[in-house]
């Protein structure tokens, strides 16, 4: 059976004691949760990322970081390189959230770079792609995010690497009118569509295998009446996750229901 991913990104939110009390919380929450199925994560931003390397030191939940540059020092003022954020022990790092590449300019040849930087420093980098509205209007979405996975990985070689092929990297589709306050979800066929794009994208960069175990999650506007929905299509392998996960009770809620829907339904199978 495949994993399955859940994860939160914090964005601009959270102090450090909203963090302490938010993972303490998370943690008795899970308690029942066997995790060998689930990867469950968090993304805090920076200034919380020492309390929550302290908080999940012994914990399965895993957590990364918002942003990095791809140089590991230098004069740029305001940026977090890798050896920087090595010292907090994160498992990943978020790439090319549309916010960055809305307010910041990010675009696709810099993450490029980022991909290769965080490669090298074994992070797993979660890698945001996903069309605006006007391409989606144009009708021209599969395009622009094949040349978005296409451009990001660009010489990112992936069949030398002596890890699990999951923990390798991930991508997170998430179309930029489904995030946040003003976004509506896309329907899960629409996503599933998407998704195996992505996968025949991953498939003619790679080979079948790499392309299958590499996990694509769906994130903008996922709650605790969507989740099932979406995560029951094929190629949808995870949830990212922002407004309905910010309390550590609603993020347990969807764990909860999705654990109990497609992991231990299965698990109790296996066992009879
Ligand atoms: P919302 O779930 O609040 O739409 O945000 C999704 C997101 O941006 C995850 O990275």
């Amino acid at each position: 059976m495949k994993d399955i991913y859940l994860g939160t990104n914090w964005k601009m939110h959270k102090t450090i004691s909203e963090t302490k009390s938010y993972l303490h919380d998370l943690k008795n929450y899970l308690k029942d949760i066997n995790f060998d199925n689930i990867k469950v994560f968090v993304i805090p931003p920076y200034t919380a990322l020492d309390i929550t390397k302290t908080i999940l030191k012994d914990s399965r939940i895993l957590y990364g970081a918002q942003n990095m540059h791809w140089m590991d020092e230098g004069e740029y003022t305001g940026e977090i390189s890798p050896p920087l954020l090595k010292d907090f022990e994160i498992d990943l790092i978020e790439l090319g959230h549309s916010e960055r590449r809305r307010y910041y300019n990010e675009n696709d040849i810099e993450l490029n770079k980022k991909v290769k930087a965080a490669l090298k420093y074994n992070f797993i980098p979660l890698i945001c792609v996903g069309e605006r509205k006007e391409e989606k209007k144009y009708g021209v979405s599969q395009e622009f995010i094949k040349l978005q996975i296409k451009t990001i990985l660009n010489g990112v070689k992936l069949n030398d690497i002596e890890k699990e092929l999951n923990d390798i990297l991930w991508i997170a589709y998430e179309p930029v009118w489904a995030i946040g306050e003003k976004g509506k979800p896309a329907t899960p066929e629409y996503i599933e569509e998407i998704h195996s794009v992505i996968r025949q994208t991953l498939k003619k960069l790679y080979n079948d295998e790499i392309s299958n175990k590499i996990p694509i999650l769906y994130g903008g506007s996922v709650n605790q009446e969507n989740a099932l929905s979406i995560l029951n299509q094929n190629n949808v392998d995870g949830l990212f996750i922002g407004r309905a996960a910010w309390k550590a009770n609603s993020f347990s809620n969807i764990i909860h229901q999705v654990y109990e829907t497609f992991i231990n339904k299965n698990s109790q199978k296996a066992n009879q």
